[in-house]
């Protein structure tokens, strides 16, 4: 099988790697990739948001499954143009990614089948704002409606902040306060069925202890051993299955990745968000978990066969992923600073690294080209090990500017919520 990928950072490096490791995928190719995913796969210029140029790619590679990394070209209908093409996509089209892409839209699968989540309102008005923010009270939840790369969302005990953050929105999602540990469950879907992934957590808060800004996501760690026994079924039958079935009446069936960010509250599983997409970084450590040859998941959930193939299995042991970002981020972060020490993956035994923002520079050198740059994967017997493996190797790559959380799963266990304010 001809495979190509979609999408140029950790997530598309971590799936480059794991389709790289199944024997039935014969080629291997990657657009518009970056210097660690051209190590493994062959890399093409495109305009990922482009249906046109992906689709010319796709059948230009004689790809037998392309597999899209990022929201915005399924926002975009890149998967749409695909299935028009009759080439087979991993990855929602336009409207079914919309649970991604809107969260009213998001909002209204969820009351429509009956899944647990935080009680809304959308907003348009200063008013209606201000009618949300006194009923549900501080903390306030205040949630821009359309994609902002995990920027979007404002938590805060400031009636003023929050309010603030409305106006400059536009519409907005106002919703209850969610207290828990938040988990990450990933599904491959193929429009009917779908099968759960090993869950993850995420670190989204820039700093130590969770203080600071959000971010795309500054670690991860996998299996959660604090997690309920049983998680990851209760999700599959109470958040995805009724979220696939629903999309499926509207006519839009859900065929590619469907995330499922959740908080565990005192009261049970609500969702916090759904994405369209393989979450970042949480990717990293799930697929490095992950047993059964990704090529052939990937394309049975893309072609309606999920029935037909392997239920996933897991390597026993841990993952830990380590986000080293750029000076600045999460706002305009500082490109163009060289790194060393991201080659020689085997120095640090049981860990490796993954590319996320970086280029060659017109010297040959590789040098930082985004806010997070690298992410560093460490393994294990457990997660102790596996995170002791993670910072060695972290601690031996240079940076100008670079910086990384220091407590990626130190403390893995159901901490207070990552939200609070
Ligand atoms: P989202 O983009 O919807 O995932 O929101 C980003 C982050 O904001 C989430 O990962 C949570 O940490 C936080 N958040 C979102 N919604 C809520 C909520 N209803 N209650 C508490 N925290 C939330
Ligand atoms: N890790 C959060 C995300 O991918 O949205």
């Amino acid at each position: 099988m001809r495979v190509l990928v979609i999408g140029s950072g950790g997530r598309e490096h971590a799936l480059v790697r794991a389709l790289a490791a199944d024997p039935d995928v014969t080629s291997l190719h990657a657009a518009p990739g970056n210097p660690g995913i051209a190590e493994v796969a062959e890399v093409h210029p495109v305009t990922p948001a482009d249906p046109a140029s992906v689709t010319a790619l796709a059948a230009g590679t004689g790809a037998g499954l392309v597999v899209i990394g990022p929201e915005a070209p399924l926002v975009a209908g890149v998967a749409d143009a695909l299935a028009e093409a009759g080439i087979p996509c991993f990855g929602p089209g336009r409207r079914a990614a919309m649970i991604e892409g809107s969260k009213s839209f998001a909002k209204q699968v969820m009351t429509a089948a009956g899944i647990p989540t935080a009680a809304a309102r959308t907003c348009t008005t200063g008013a209606e704002v201000s009618a949300a923010l006194d009923a549900f009270g501080p903390p306030y939840v205040v949630k821009a409606d359309g994609l902002a790369a995990g920027k979007g969302v404002v938590v805060t005990s400031d009636r003023a902040t929050a309010a603030a953050h409305a106006s400059a929105c536009g519409t907005v999602v106002i919703e209850e306060f969610l207290d828990g540990p938040e988990v990450s469950v990933f599904a491959l879907a193929d429009g009917e069925r779908a099968v759960t992934l090993l869950p993850a957590q995420d670190y989204k808060r820039a700093l130590d202890g969770d203080a600071g800004p959000n971010t795309g996501g500054m670690g991860a760690y996998t299996p959660l051993p604090w997690a309920p026994p049983g998680l990851a079924d209760e999700v599959l039958s109470t958040v995805i299955l009724p979220a696939v079935a629903e999309l499926g009446r509207r006519g839009t069936p859900y065929t590619g990745l469907l995330y499922a960010g959740l908080c565990l509250t005192a009261a049970g599983i609500r969702v916090v968000e759904f994405n369209a997409r393989f979450g970042d970084p949480e990717t990293q450590v799930v697929l490095d978990r992950l047993a059964t040859p990704l090529g052939g998941l990937l394309h049975a959930a893309a072609t309606g066969g999920l029935a037909g193939a392997p239920v996933p299995r897991w390597r026993p042991g841990a993952a830990v992923a380590v986000v080293i970002a750029a000076e600045g981020y999460p706002g305009t972060p500082a490109t163009g600073d060289h790194i060393e020490g991201a080659d020689g993956p085997e120095r640090v035994a049981g860990a490796y690294i993954l590319h996320a923002g970086t280029a060659v520079a017109a010297d040959g050198s590789l040098v930082s080209n985004g806010g997070r740059v690298l992410n560093v994967v460490g393994t294990g017997r457990d997660l102790a090990a596996a995170r002791s493996a993670a910072y060695e190797a972290a601690g031996k790559i240079r940076m100008r500017g670079g910086w990384y959380r220091s407590d990626i799963a130190r403390r893995p266990a159901p901490a207070p919520s990552p939200a609070r304010p």
